[in-house]
């Protein structure tokens, strides 16, 4: 019993330093290309390449339109770090 519960938190290490390791560009497909375009060049969303406020605007929120009034929920703060990298 106890070494299944070893391994059980070795798998859960492994699958979160996956889930850590995803890449920016997937990340921003699956959760913003349809509103900001392919790789931030705008679509019916606005331009957002190059923005400073990414990290902020997704793990916070507030812009007063959706969906940037509240965080988005299904994006963790790494993540915004990695999307924000990939739209540098
Ligand atoms: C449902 C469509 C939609 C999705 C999905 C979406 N956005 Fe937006 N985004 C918008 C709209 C519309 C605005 C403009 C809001 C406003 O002007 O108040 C905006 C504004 C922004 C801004 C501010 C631009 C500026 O000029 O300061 C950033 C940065 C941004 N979005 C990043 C993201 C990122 C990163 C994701 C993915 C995690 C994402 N958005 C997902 C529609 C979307």
């Amino acid at each position: 019993m106890k070494r299944f519960a070893i391994v059980l938190s070795a798998l859960a290490m492994m699958m979160s330093t996956v889930a850590l390791a995803e890449p920016g560009a997937l990340i921003y497909k699956r959760e913003c290309s349809r509103c900001h375009g392919k790789t931030g060049d705008g679509k019916m969303g606005p331009v957002i390449r190059g923005k400073e406020n990414v990290v902020e605007l997704i793990t916070k929120g507030g812009l007063k339109k959706t969906p940037h009034a509240k965080p988005i929920p299904s994006v963790t703060e790494e993540q915004a770090k990695a999307i924000a990298a990939f739209l540098k």
